[in-house]
């Protein structure tokens, strides 16, 4: 495989979504073929995106979190087989707004789910496949719902900020257990952030 899969992870609001497009952006300006995809769903996969559909309802409040969990892990199978997989092999970034370290984070260390089991499942349904860089936006459950006040919310948005304390405490937990990990404060000026992520980039391309 030729192209590089690079992911980038961090609670909900940390300013991921800007954050990837400035990269996009950069890269593509540097020559690069650049695709933009997501996790729960992915750039292309209707069967992926209509998974993400139903893990997001807000109206399924009784989804049970293995069925949860499961649910995340057929999207990525999905994902994997049908968007990343065949765009790395044409040499292309691949730029993911969440992969697996987002399980690690809200369904082993927020929902408490067995991590075992998840490492067992979660890299089957990813076919083995390891992102060749992460770059993860440390926000805090306080930053967090200022900015999320008047916004629209989606399932696990509305979650406690209990909950939001435990996903950030499971990624700071992979960030250092993690070698080619980028850590970034999710605070402070839009382009200040994106100009250390760049840096980060340039130094694996
Ligand atoms: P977002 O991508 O729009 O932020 O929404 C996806 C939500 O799904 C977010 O709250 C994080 C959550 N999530 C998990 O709980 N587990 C996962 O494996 C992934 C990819 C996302």
């Amino acid at each position: 495989m030729k192209g590089k899969f690079i992911v980038f992870e961090g609670g909900d609001k940390s300013g991921k979504s800007t954050q990837i497009k400035l990269l996009q952006k950069y890269l593509k300006k540097k020559g690069h073929k650049v695709l933009l995809t997501r996790e729960p769903g992915g750039k292309g996969s209707v069967i992926a995106e209509k998974i993400r559909k139903i893990i997001l309802n807000k109206r399924h409040k009784e989804m049970d979190k293995r069925a949860e969990l499961l649910l995340f892990l057929a999207s990525r199978a999905q994902h994997v087989m049908e968007t990343v997989k065949p765009a790395l092999e044409q040499g292309k970034i691949i730029l993911c707004d969440r992969f697996d370290a987002s399980t690690y984070a809200y369904q082993a260390a927020a929902r408490n789910l067995d991590p075992e089991v998840i490492k067992y499942v979660n890299n089957w349904a990813k076919y083995g496949l390891e992102p060749d860089y992460s770059i993860y936006l440390d926000i805090t459950p306080e930053e967090a719902a200022e900015r999320r006040r008047d916004e629209k919310e989606d399932r696990l948005d509305s979650e406690a900020r209990e909950f939001h304390e435990l996903v950030r405490q499971g990624y700071l937990q992979q960030a250092e257990e993690n070698g080619n990990w980028l850590t970034v404060s999710a605070v402070g000026d839009i382009e200040a952030i994106a100009k250390q992520i760049q840096a980060g980039i340039d130094k694996i391309l």
